[in-house]
């Protein structure tokens, strides 16, 4: 199946069973913005907790963070997002629509690594390159991604929706040194939303302005910051095969230093193969000691951090692992959606992990009018969700349909509450991929699930 029809696919199914919808839907949408449903909402938090779990909570070098999307504008004036974070744009000179120049000049099939303004300009007047409506173009030039907010009643008081949750951290540095007097090296992680000014959002939730970040900013002593950059690169890797991110679709680039962010001395991407092409997917970055030294600059607290064991002052160094929810939700979903044919029957189910599967374990009735197998159903079903919280009933239409719906949504185990339940308290226990059925003892149901 071509790609463009799986992503189509990908989509439909996202929408119609509950994952994902466009956001302000009944108004035509606002582009670059999705809202997710009851069953995206449960994949997402899935993700969000078990990154949660290995970046912060598991391990002993790391603390949490929950800061204000909100900052006080000098933040972002030190960082440098002010003056530097930015897109190139070209306008259609006909429509007044605007597009990334990078993004037409390499559908035109030109190399823009390493590009400036100019060089960008010259290519597409050039080349006669223009607008994907086929009117001339305006000179590059560059556009700001942060969005604009005024902030109380008085005139002039502005401030930037975030476009990293990084900063929120950098500014808490000395706060969590005060309060836990930490060893170096460790790190802070957070997530939450950042918000960005996409000239072109595209491709689902691969581009989008408003998303979230799980991000990690990780103080080591400047000659220790290669070997926590590796570490980092691994626990990256590792989790990404956890949640279900096919490793074979996954590859890293190492970001030369011409397209790297301002701030940073090395980057690797790691990227996605997803149906429209190989992107990024999740960042590495090593940002040296440039945020903190521009904090410290910007706002007279000094950001040093004192070594009690060795009597050494100095500025850590950063090494931050950056990865965006909402494309880990689009990676999992890519990976996970398969096409076959079960007994005959054509099917699509997802391949979800049991980890990040929105539903764990369907439990079925035989029958929606036979007053014992309800009973005993529900029985089984409030046993499970005790256990696993995400468990559905369903008694509606035949089981083959039962099965075909939870198969679409990616859970793992269904359940079925028959005659013969009633007689030997077993149960018929469904698994996703294969298909296969076996004959369980409701007493052995839960280890059964759990252990599979
Ligand atoms: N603090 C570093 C930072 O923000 P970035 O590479 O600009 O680095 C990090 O962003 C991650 O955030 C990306 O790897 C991607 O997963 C996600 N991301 C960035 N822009 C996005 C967008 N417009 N839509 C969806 N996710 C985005």
């Amino acid at each position: 199946m071509a790609n463009s029809e799986i992503m189509k696919d990908i989509v439909s199914l996202a929408k119609r069973r509950g994952f994902i919808y466009q956001g302000s839907d009944i108004y035509q949408g606002l582009a670059g913005t999705y809202d997710y449903g009851p069953l995206g909402v449960l994949l997402k938090n899935n993700i969000k907790n078990s990154w949660w779990q290995d970046f912060v909570t598991d391990r002993e070098d790391m603390y949490g963070l929950d800061a204000s999307i909100l900052m006080n504008a000098k933040v972002w004036q030190s960082s440098g997002h002010v003056a530097g974070f930015s897109d190139p744009l070209v306008e259609d000179l006909k429509t007044k629509k605007r597009f990334r120049a990078d993004h037409l000049l390499e559908e035109a099939g030109f190399p823009v690594e390493g590009l400036n303004l100019t060089q960008m300009t010259e290519i597409i007047q050039s080349n006669n390159i223009k607008s994907p409506d086929g009117n001339p173009l305006s000179e590059a030039r560059q556009f700001n991604m942060m969005f604009e907010t005024a902030v109380g009643a008085v005139d002039g008081d502005i401030s930037y929706l975030r476009p990293e949750t990084a900063q929120g951290i950098f500014v808490n540095f000395k706060n969590v040194v005060d309060s836990f007097h930490p060893k170096l090296p460790f790190g802070i992680g957070q997530i939450g939303k950042a918000f960005r000014n996409e000239i072109t959002p595209r491709d689902f939730l691969f581009r989008v302005r408003e998303f979230e970040q799980m991000e990690v900013e990780y103080f080591v002593h400047p000659d220790s910051w290669q070997i926590n950059f590796t570490m980092w690169q691994e626990v990256i890797k590792v989790w990404a095969g956890k949640i279900g991110i096919d490793l074979n679709k996954l590859s890293e680039l190492e970001i030369g230093e011409e397209d790297r962010a301002h701030y940073s001395q090395r980057t690797i991407d790691f990227q996605f193969e997803y149906p429209f092409g190989v992107k990024e997917l999740f960042g590495l970055a090593y940002r040296g000691n440039y945020d903190l030294t521009k904090h410290t600059e910007g706002s007279g607290v000094d950001l040093a951090y004192l070594d009690q064991e060795t009597g050494e002052k100095f500025i850590p160094h950063v090494i931050e692992p950056s990865l965006g929810v909402d494309r880990a939700v689009l990676s999992v979903l890519v990976s996970s959606y398969r096409e076959d044919d079960l007994g005959g029957d054509k099917r699509v189910y997802l391949d979800l992990p049991f980890l990040v599967a929105p539903i764990k374990v369907a439990v079925f009735p035989l029958l929606k009018n036979k007053p014992q197998l309800i009973e005993k159903g529900r029985q089984v079903f409030s046993d499970l969700k005790s256990e696993l919280s995400f468990v559905m009933w369903d008694d509606n239409g035949n089981i083959g349909k039962r099965y075909r719906r939870q198969d679409e949504i990616g859970t793992p185990y269904c359940v079925t509450i028959d005659f013969d339940t009633l007689e030997d308290n077993t149960v018929t226990v469904r698994q996703r991929n294969t298909g296969e059925q076996k004959r369980i003892a409701i007493s052995e149901l839960l280890s059964y699930i759990k252990n599979n």
